[in-house]
């Protein structure tokens, strides 16, 4: 009860730094100009809209899911690419800090097709393991559909390992989600070699 207790108050008394939440910046990925800001509510329509194109076929995030993350400041972070000579919305990721476990959990990562395999996704997930070290977190986090092969694929190619399997996680088809996760700067390994977790608090 009382680990609850203080999980819950670190939690809620340790807001995100302010650099982190108001960052805005023009960026390069492959040569290409981008610009990299946080998401605000008029950015959610547009969001949606990425995200059923992404995610033909599957059953994408309500519009209800982002509003509710996006009323959570203190420990969501939006970061947003958008296209600066249209201003389409080219990307974005969406990451929940936990201070008491110190694990940064990427609860969405999507690009929309048209942009799809030009390095946005790696330079997201970068983005978010570098903001979390500065921080001093010592873990990132996903869940990822079995099937999906190619963000699998780019997941291990950043360092993510899977930790284990989660059966029969996602409702829409019932498939199996792997938990993959990675450790950051002083992470620890198991004798096994299997990603363990070392708890700081
Ligand atoms: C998965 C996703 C975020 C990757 O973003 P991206 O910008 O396309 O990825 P990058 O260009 O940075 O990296 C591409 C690498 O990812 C992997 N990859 C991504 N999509 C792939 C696909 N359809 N088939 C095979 N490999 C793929 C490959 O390793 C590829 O490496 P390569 O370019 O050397 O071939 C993006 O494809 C996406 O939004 N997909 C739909 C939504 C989704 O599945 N999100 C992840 C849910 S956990």
């Amino acid at each position: 009860m009382w680990r609850k207790f203080r999980n819950w108050f670190t939690w809620i008394s340790r807001p995100l730094p302010e650099q982190v939440r108001n960052f805005r910046q023009m960026i390069t990925v492959r040569g290409r100009s981008f610009e990299l800001r946080p998401a605000s509510r008029d950015d959610i329509a547009e969001m949606v809209l990425v995200e059923r194109w992404a995610y033909e076929g599957e059953e994408p995030w309500a519009e209800g899911v982002f509003y509710d993350l996006l009323s959570q400041p203190h420990n969501s972070l939006f970061v947003l690419i958008r296209e600066p000579e249209t201003n389409s919305l080219a990307g974005y990721i969406i990451a929940s800090f936990r201070p008491g476990i110190k694990d940064v959990h990427i609860s969405n990562i999507t690009i929309a097709p048209d942009w799809q395999k030009r390095g946005l996704g790696t330079f997201l997930l970068t983005y978010i393991m570098t903001v979390a070290q500065q921080i001093n977190f010592n873990r990132v986090s996903l869940e990822v559909r079995v099937s999906n092969v190619g963000a699998v694929a780019l997941y291990e190619r950043l360092g993510f390992q899977i930790v284990r399997t989660r059966a029969k996680y996602y409702d829409d088809t019932g498939e199996d989600a792997y938990d993959m996760a990675q450790m950051l700067g002083d992470g620890t390994k198991d004798d096994d070699g299997q990603l363990s977790f070392k708890d700081n608090r």
